[in-house]
């Protein structure tokens, strides 16, 4: 089975999860996903990182997004590790945890990389957009927790630029300055696109700004 690539439809699946048994496609609805996979339960980054994406719900919820993690351990052990997690993260996990015993959804998504470990699932993440299309892929090393921010980063950026002409320059993030694709030359389409004008720093390097994202 070839890796998945930007662009790709995310595969779908149906497997058990500590919310019970999920049919991914059914389960995602009309939202953005993210699903990302951590090595094993009850390992100290990984408990970390499922904290953090508890205590960020609410700003996952304002851009349409439900998260969804992943490890080959059984949902009896997902369960108590919930609860370690809530105790010791100060938080509340409500989003699932699939239970990926069978390796199904790991074969799907290339998450076991051998030559790293040939148990546990690597620490990769996929964003994936209503239409189901997979819009960014990260994997990080088993010792490196993600940062959760730059994932809502992330999301910002597409959702404005799948509606805008634009694109997100270096470590922008919400409110700053955009880019004006370097596509859009006519100046009776720039006019009408941006209004608000842009400066011109080069033909293809254009700033503009747009509004800050609705809380
Ligand atoms: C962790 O999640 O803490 C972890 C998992 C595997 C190797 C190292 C750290």
């Amino acid at each position: 089975m070839p890796s998945l690539r930007l662009g790709d439809l995310a595969p779908d699946f149906e497997q058990a999860s500590s919310d019970g048994p999920i049919r991914f496609h059914q389960w995602l609805g009309d939202s953005w996903g993210v699903l990302f996979s951590h090595p094993a339960d009850f390992t100290p980054v990984c408990t970390t990182e499922l904290g953090k994406t508890a205590r960020l719900s609410e700003d996952f919820a304002q851009r349409n997004v439900k998260a969804i993690a992943l490890s080959i351990d059984p949902v009896e052990s997902h369960l108590r590790w919930i609860d370690d997690i809530n105790q010791t993260q100060g938080t509340e996990v409500r989003f699932p945890i699939i239970a990926d015993a069978d390796r199904k959804v790991s074969e799907l998504y290339d998450l076991i990389h051998p030559n790293a470990s040939t148990t546990a699932t690597v620490r990769s993440l996929f964003i994936i957009d209503p239409a189901k299309k997979i819009r960014l892929i990260i994997t990080y090393p088993a010792s490196t927790g993600r940062n959760f921010d730059e994932i809502l980063r992330v999301i910002d950026s597409l959702q404005l630029t799948d509606s805008n002409s634009v694109a997100t320059p270096a470590n922008w993030k919400d409110g700053d300055d955009v880019v004006i694709l370097p596509s859009i030359q006519d100046p009776e389409v720039l006019k009408q696109k941006f209004p608000q004008g842009f400066d011109v720093v080069r033909p293809y390097l254009r700033y503009t700004s747009l509004p800050k994202r609705a809380a």
